[in-house]
Parts: structure tokens; C-alpha cells; sequence
């Protein structure tokens, strides 16, 4: 089954408009390198930096894909600070991030919470990339494959078979998300391979998040069942994103030399 690689950077809580725009225009000349790129690249970037990131994108014809970090389940109403998915379509946004373990641990994100905004997501045309994983005490006991299971099944729960295509999963262990502690690459293959069963589609992308540097990329992005990475802290440098880029493109170019010479 052949999957597009994703890589994602997730800015956070970081970057300005001017920094935005500083940093598109830097990676949009870099990306030159690649005229084909297999490769699709997204850019989770704060609300207030959204309109300026699609504006420069537009502008520059850019393949980078634009996406938000959260959003509010309904489309419009008495929601202090929350912003909607048709007010995010309306930017031309692509994609959204969705049960991110900050979101859950600050903001009460729950899987339920997780499953309706995936629902308007989706019902908007936006890719909801959908973050599940273990914390710490959970893997110490065992229940990985329990906790990422009910994440997925009640976070998927009442989506068609063709919606189910569209969304984009991120394997996030809690615990190694800004620690430098990054999962065990046969690990996170095997968690992934894991969701995969559970959703029962091959054609499903699941990409692993946590740590995930230029130095451990390849280590990960050689496995089966990583398609890709969600990328935290070194997404912020745009030297150090570029080089996520390339190491997935070379991995899916080795893919597909592997599949046509098997
Ligand atoms: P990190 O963050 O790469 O800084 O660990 C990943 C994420 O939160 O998506």
C-alpha cells in the first residue's frame, strides 16, 4: 500500500507574524530544491499567523500545506476565545490538529471532545490530524496498545469509510514530547503497525510524533509503518525542518526504489 509521507511542524505557542513570514519565505525558497516533492509538508502555525502563512503560500505557490493547531467543535456561537472550522476553511487552512496531549492536559480535550471536532473538521474540508498516545504512567503498566485503542476508537467513532481515509493520525507518547526522549523507532513502528490493525485500513496515514529530530528522522522514517513525523521544537528553525523534509523525501524515494526493484 503506498502512503504519501507527511511532515508536519507544530510551532505551538511560537512565532509572531513577522517570524512567520520570515520563515515561509525562507523554506518556500529552499523547497525549490525539490521539484517534486513527494513529500507533503504542513505547517501548524498559531491562529493569529494563519491568514499571513496562506497569504505568503497563495502568493508564492507554494505546495506547503497550512494548518491550525485546535479548534472548537460548532460553527459558530457563544464560545469566548474559540475559533470555528468554517472560520478556518474560509482562510483556505488544509488541515487542523486535533487531541494534541497539550490540549488534553491543559484544556480539557477528551476523546469525545476529539470526536465531534473531527466530525466538523471534516464536515469543512479541513484534514483533521489526529494526535493519540501514552502518558508515562500508562506505558510503565502496560496499556499502551489499551489507551492508544480507546483514543482512536472513540475518537473515530461514527466517521465513513471515506472520511476515515482523509484523517491523518499522529502517534505521540506523552512522554516524549519536548523531552528528548524519543520512542524506540522498532517501537513506534510497532505502535503504529498497531493503530493500523485497530482501524483496519492500510491506506490510513499515521505518522509518529515526540522528539523527533534530524538526527533520529531516518532511524524512524526507514520503518514499514511511519509515514511520516508531527514535529514540535525542531520544526521553530527552519535549517533544522528543511532537513526533516529531505530525510522523508529520501525515504520515500528508497521506499519506492525498494518496491520497484522487489
Ligand atoms: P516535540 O513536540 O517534537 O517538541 O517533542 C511534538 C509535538 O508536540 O507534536
Amino acid at each position: 500500500m503506498k502512503r504519501h509521507p507527511v511532515m508536519a511542524g507544530n510551532w505551538k505557542m511560537y512565532k509572531t507574524v513577522a517570524d512567520t513570514e520570515a520563515y515561509l519565505l525562507q523554506l518556500i525558497e529552499q523547497l525549490k530544491s525539490f521539484p517534486s516533492l513527494a513529500t507533503e509538508v504542513i505547517l501548524c502555525v498559531p491562529f493569529t499567523s494563519l491568514q499571513a502563512a496562506m497569504r505568503l503560500v497563495q502568493t508564492h505557490q507554494s505546495r506547503i500545506r497550512i494548518a491550525a493547531q485546535t479548534m472548537e467543535a460548532a460553527t459558530e456561537g457563544a464560545f469566548t476565545g474559540e475559533i470555528s472550522a468554517v472560520m478556518l476553511a474560509e482562510l483556505g487552512v488544509h488541515a487542523v490538529v486535533l487531541g494534541h496531549s497539550e490540549r488534553r492536559q491543559y484544556y480539557n480535550e477528551t476523546d469525545k471532545t476529539v470526536n465531534a471536532k473531527i466530525k466538523s473538521a471534516l464536515q469543512h474540508h479541513l484534514t483533521p490530524i489526529v494526535c493519540v498516545g501514552e502518558l508515562l504512567s500508562e506505558r510503565e503498566a502496560g496499556l499502551t496498545d489499551t489507551i492508544v485503542t480507546q483514543q482512536v476508537v472513540v475518537a473515530l467513532e461514527g466517521l465513513s469509510a471515506e472520511e476515515l481515509g482523509l484523517v491523518i493520525i499522529a502517534y505521540e507518547p506523552v512522554w516524549a514530547i519536548g523531552t528528548g526522549k524519543v520512542c524506540e523507532a522498532q517501537e513506534a513502528n510497532r505502535v503504529i503497525a498497531f493503530i493500523r490493525k485497530t482501524m483496519a485500513r492500510d491506506d490510513v496515514r499515521i505518522v509518529y510524533g515526540g522528539s523527533v529530530k534530524p538526527d533520529n528522522i531516518d532511524g524512524l522514517m526507514a520503518l514499514s509503518d511511519i509515514d511520516g513525523g508531527l514535529v514540535g521544537g525542531a520544526s521553530l528553525e527552519v535549517g533544522s525542518f528543511f532537513k526533516l523534509i529531505e530525510a522523508t523525501e529520501q525515504a520515500a524515494q528508497a521506499h519506492e526504489n525498494a518496491t520497484l526493484t522487489r
